[in-house]
């Protein structure tokens, strides 16, 4: 026979819960407020118009992964080479075992704030200096030599007038929810790894064929012809 709570049980229980649940909505509402304004992720070549033909790409990437680091060039390529008929977006998975993942993922959105077309090219730098931000390299910096370190990398790809603002941008809370943004979206849409593929919403399951240009072409070109 299954155990009915009694009403004495039952609303010390129902209390508990109620109260649970307040605590846990006015942490959220303290920290940030859900949904955020804009989608996350960053849009690759954002001047293509998009129409119903439009095939979309989305990309979780952490900035400090190699995997994600080796799958950009292919992707890139195939996305180039699309053009307008294919919507690439890229959403920041900062992993917790990279220990810095989530400070250049923070440097990308305070970036991507200032000057939007900086963005790319940063998460570039990121994937080709990758190794001086690993954790073995970083091991006896503290978090707030890291911060300056990882600021002073970012701020090459603005122009001068900008420099300050990158560095200042990682004392704004703004910019630190924008980036838990992206974390909570991958953990909205499933994402422990990178890097990890959806087509027009689909999980690619097989990594093997998004390692080259002709996996992606192997890929795409069924979904523009049909
Ligand atoms: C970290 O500090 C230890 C102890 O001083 C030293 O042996 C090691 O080489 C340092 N590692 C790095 C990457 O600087
Ligand atoms: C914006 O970023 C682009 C690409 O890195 C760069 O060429 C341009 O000079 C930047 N402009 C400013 C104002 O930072
Ligand atoms: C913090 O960043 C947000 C957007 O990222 C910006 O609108 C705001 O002006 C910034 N605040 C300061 C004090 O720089």
């Amino acid at each position: 026979m299954t155990a009915v709570p009694t009403s004495s049980s039952l609303v010390p229980a129902l209390l508990w819960a109620l109260s649970f649940f307040a605590a846990h909505r006015a942490l959220i509402g303290s920290a940030q407020s859900l949904p955020p304004a804009k989608h996350d992720g960053f849009v690759y070549a954002a001047e293509h118009r998009v129409d119903s033909g439009t095939v979309e790409i989305e990309a979780f990437l952490d900035p400090l992964c190699p995997f994600s680091r080796d799958s950009w060039p292919p992707l890139k390529q195939a996305a180039d080479y699309y053009g307008p008929r294919v919507r690439l977006v890229v959403h920041l998975l900062p992993l917790p075992y990279h220990d810095h993942a989530y400070v250049a993922s923070r440097a990308l959105n305070i970036v991507n704030g200032l000057n939007a077309s900086a963005t790319f090219p940063l998460l570039e730098l990121f994937f080709k200096e990758q190794a001086r931000f690993y954790n073995a390299q970083t091991i006896n910096l503290s978090k707030a030599a890291v911060v300056g370190y990882i600021a002073n990398f970012a701020k090459q790809v603005v122009a001068s007038p900008l420099k300050s603002a990158v560095v200042s941008g990682f004392k704004n809370r703004s910019t630190d929810l924008k980036t838990r943004v992206s974390f909570k979206y991958s953990a909205l849409r499933g994402v422990f790894s990178t890097p990890t593929f959806f087509v027009n919403g689909f999980l690619l399951p097989d990594s093997a064929s998004t390692a080259d240009y002709d996996g992606w072409r192997s890929i795409i070109d069924p979904l523009i012809a049909a």
